[in-house]
């Protein structure tokens, strides 16, 4: 076994695999002293896991972030409908990504590393060496919060309230939500940070944490925002109910609740934007 790394610090190496080492006497004959250095050639393809890493941070640091700041901000956003275009698109492009890098590493490690050791913490390594096991986590949620997010069940029309069902979706999609988005974020930290050890590169967490929070704070700052806006403020695209209430038919002149032209224009509006949400 002959393991090598890039500086003194105690961590994961860079280099791990087996060896044939010939034991014998260092005479010429044997290969020694005028027989040259043995070299051991790395197979690693930096490519590919520059692509793991590249599409891990686009999706998790950026594109998540700015769906889901888009669902928190969707009162001021003045558009109806278009923070659910946002969330939906932005989030399957980041699943579609993480499929790919997830994809991308699975079989680099198999064709280029020894004892590939599919999904296995590495002892020792503490943080870092569950990176892996982690990261099958994180690819298996984020198709299933995908899939959660396509059946979801709708938000009644009009003034009916909210099925059960419809409320512990809501609870546990939230919920999950940011449970995946936080071990994703564990991803890319302790991912940059191995691959910086492994290939004696800088390490740019500090950087990934930088966008990502300016991203979540000011999202979240948005959502905030909703509470110190009179209700009356809050624009179309703020309330959780499909469309405006005037829109799907609040009482109207003539008493029957649904005036024809309002109801029309409701429609309309699903239609064009997709917000039975
Ligand atoms: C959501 C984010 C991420 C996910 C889901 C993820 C997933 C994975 C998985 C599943 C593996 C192991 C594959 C296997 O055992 O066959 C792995 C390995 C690896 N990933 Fe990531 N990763 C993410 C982010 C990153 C980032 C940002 C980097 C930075 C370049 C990175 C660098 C690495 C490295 C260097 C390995 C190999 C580890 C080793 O050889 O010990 N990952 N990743
Ligand atoms: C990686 C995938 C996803 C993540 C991490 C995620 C996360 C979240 C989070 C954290 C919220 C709560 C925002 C708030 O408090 O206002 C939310 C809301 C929502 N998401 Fe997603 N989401 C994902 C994918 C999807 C998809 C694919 C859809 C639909 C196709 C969807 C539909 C919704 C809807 C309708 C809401 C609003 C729920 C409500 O009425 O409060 N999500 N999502």
């Amino acid at each position: 076994m002959v393991a090598a790394g890039s500086s003194n610090a105690l961590g994961i190496h860079s280099q791990r695999q087996a060896a044939n080492v010939v034991l014998a006497p260092c005479t010429a004959e044997s290969g020694g002293a005028t027989g040259g250095a043995q070299s051991i050639a790395d197979p690693r393809r930096v490519s590919h896991y520059k692509a793991h890493g590249w599409m891990a941070v686009i999706a998790w640091g950026v594109l998540v972030p700015l769906a889901i700041s888009n669902a928190l901000s969707r009162h001021l956003i003045p558009v109806q409908g278009l923070w659910f275009q946002m969330h939906q698109g932005l989030n399957m492009l980041a699943i579609a990504m993480t499929i790919i890098l997830f994809a991308i590493i699975v079989n680099e490690l198999q064709k280029n590393t020894p004892e590939p050791n599919h999904f296995q913490p590495i002892d020792g390594a503490g943080a870092l060496g569950k990176h892996k096991t982690i990261g099958l986590v994180v690819f298996i949620l984020a198709i299933l919060q995908g899939i959660g997010g396509l059946i979801r069940p709708h938000v009644p029309e009009g003034d009916e309230p909210k099925s059960s069902v419809r409320v512990f979706w809501e609870f546990a999609h939230k919920g999950s939500g940011v449970a995946i988005l936080a071990m994703a974020w564990f991803q890319c930290d302790t991912g940059l940070r191995t691959y910086a050890a492994n290939f004696g590169t800088d390490d740019y967490s500090d950087v990934f944490w930088g966008v990502a929070g300016t991203i979540s704070a000011i999202g979240v700052i948005g959502g905030l925002s909703r509470f110190a806006m009179p209700p009356s403020a809050e624009s179309s695209g703020g309330d959780h109910s499909p469309v405006p209430k005037e829109e799907a038919g609040e009482p109207a002149e003539n008493g029957d609740g649904h005036s024809p032209v309002q109801k029309e224009e409701a429609e309309e509006a699903e239609d064009e934007y997709g917000i039975d949400t």
